[in-house]
């Protein structure tokens, strides 16, 4: 394998940055994350998604700051204000499209991110935490969208809302009084959107920067997994730096900027030649004004949440009530936050595992696309059936993976990381 020559810092500085350094750290941070930041060579396609994410987060927040300049956070004023976006504010129709693009390439990033983690085993010890803040980001990140979509305060958001909403008032006791105090008021309506505003705009997105923080903190603190699986601090040279490690500056500031570029052709195709994307990103409902008295002929949510809805739909109403369904997809979330604890098999990476942990996550990826045609579609037909198959999968691959990652075959797993893709 190719050998990484080290950067040399000859730790002189010019006037002001010494003046700056001396009051705040920023050369030693620098060095800390990156150019002394040593993640294993072998990072592959798969690492670019962690980066990814936070250049979209960054374009959502910037974005939506701009946004918020023309929009009006009111029921009576809320759809012509985004009507007036994207005819009258100059480029505001390109702040739209990249804002609303931006949220479903969020979760195209984030779904293939914990992909990744399950791939090779990045939630395995001592990574947990990183896990842990990583579904947290998952949570807030669903509110967070879905409190954006009911914003334009079309007949998809205003219904959309409407549904989401009463699923709390399935729980016992305090459901009815949850779903008031959600709403501030009977039904959707002026008090909600304001509140939702509130949240949208900067309670959640103050809290997710947060959370990202600290899963960065968290990662910097153990150091990353690779492709093999392999904890790179275990062999180290004289100086203490691991052996099959290479500084995050410039060597993968670099390679980031190519999956960058490449992100980035995909981005502006999508936000210049199909904003819509066949209706999948923005709704077709979604072009009509909220109407309290006329439900679109078929509510379903964004294609992001359509696994979990498939699920909440999945779930037959049994004594007299819904709230089994609503368990289901609570449950179907809160499980993600255990898999640390319930993959048991020795090894970390796919690269070493067996034939049955690679024939389950297979399953698992099949299960979660048809649970998520399952939810775009109206309940009739095949559809009920799949979704209950597709949730009964989704949760016997967790569930059932105690005991199938422990009596797996495994491969021997190497000292040093492997230079293969
Ligand atoms: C705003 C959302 C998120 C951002 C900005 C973000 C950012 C990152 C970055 C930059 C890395 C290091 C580079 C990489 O591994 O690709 C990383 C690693 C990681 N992330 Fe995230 N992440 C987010 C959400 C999540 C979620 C939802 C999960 C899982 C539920 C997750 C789990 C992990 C794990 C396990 C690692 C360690 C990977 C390894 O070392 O192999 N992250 N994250």
């Amino acid at each position: 394998m190719a050998s990484f020559p080290e950067i040399p810092d000859s730790g002189e500085r010019s006037g002001f940055s010494q003046w700056i350094n001396e009051r705040l750290p920023v050369a030693a941070f620098w060095k800390k994350h990156l150019s002394e930041y040593y993640a294993p060579k072998n990072f592959n396609f798969w690492y670019f998604f962690g980066g990814l994410a936070i250049l979209v987060l960054v374009n959502q927040l910037i974005t939506g700051i701009f946004l918020t300049m023309s929009y009006k956070p009111t029921a009576a004023e809320a759809f012509a204000s985004v009507e007036y976006i994207m005819r009258d504010v100059r480029w505001g129709w390109l702040l739209r499209y990249m804002h609303s693009t931006g949220a479903s390439a969020f979760f195209i990033v984030i779904y293939l991110h914990m992909f990744r983690a399950l791939l090779y085993g990045s939630h395995r010890k001592p990574r947990e935490l990183i896990w842990i803040f990583g579904c947290l980001i998952f949570v807030l990140l669903m509110a967070e969208a879905f409190m954006g979509y009911v914003l334009p305060w079309g007949n998809m958001s205003y219904w959309g809302a409407q549904v989401i909403v009463s699923l709390f008032s399935s729980l016992p006791y305090i459901g009815q009084s949850l779903v008031e105090w959600i709403r501030g008021d009977y039904y959707i309506a002026d008090a909600t959107l304001n509140r939702f505003f509130a949240l949208h705009v900067a309670a959640l997105p103050l809290a997710l920067v947060f959370l990202v923080v600290v899963h960065l903190a968290a990662l910097h603190e153990v150091g990353s997994n690779n492709p093999d699986g392999i904890e790179i601090k275990k062999l180290k040279d004289a100086k203490g730096i691991p052996l099959d490690g290479i500084p995050f500056h410039p060597y993968y500031t670099v390679k980031d900027l190519v999956g960058t570029a490449g992100f980035l052709l995909i981005f502006c195709g999508i936000i210049f030649f199909a904003p819509t994307f066949g209706g999948l990103f923005l709704e077709e409902p979604n072009f009509e004004p909220a109407n309290a008295l006329q439900t679109p002929p078929h509510i379903a949510p964004v294609w992001y949440f359509t696994p979990y809805y498939a699920m909440l739909r999945a779930v037959p109403s049994f004594l007299g009530t819904q709230v089994w369904g609503v368990l289901v997809m609570g449950a179907a979330i809160v499980i993600l936050f255990f898999v640390p604890w319930l993959d048991r098999s020795p090894v970390k990476s796919i690269r070493y595992r067996g034939p049955i942990f690679k024939l389950a996550l297979a399953v698992f990826v099949v299960a979660f696309v048809m649970l998520g045609v399952c939810g775009m579609k109206p309940p009739s037909g095949i559809y009920p059936q799949l979704a209950k198959i597709g949730t009964f999968l989704y949760f016997a691959f967790f569930l059932l993976m105690p005991w199938y990652t422990r009596i797996d075959s495994v491969k021997p797993v190497p000292e040093r990381v492997t230079g293969h893709a």
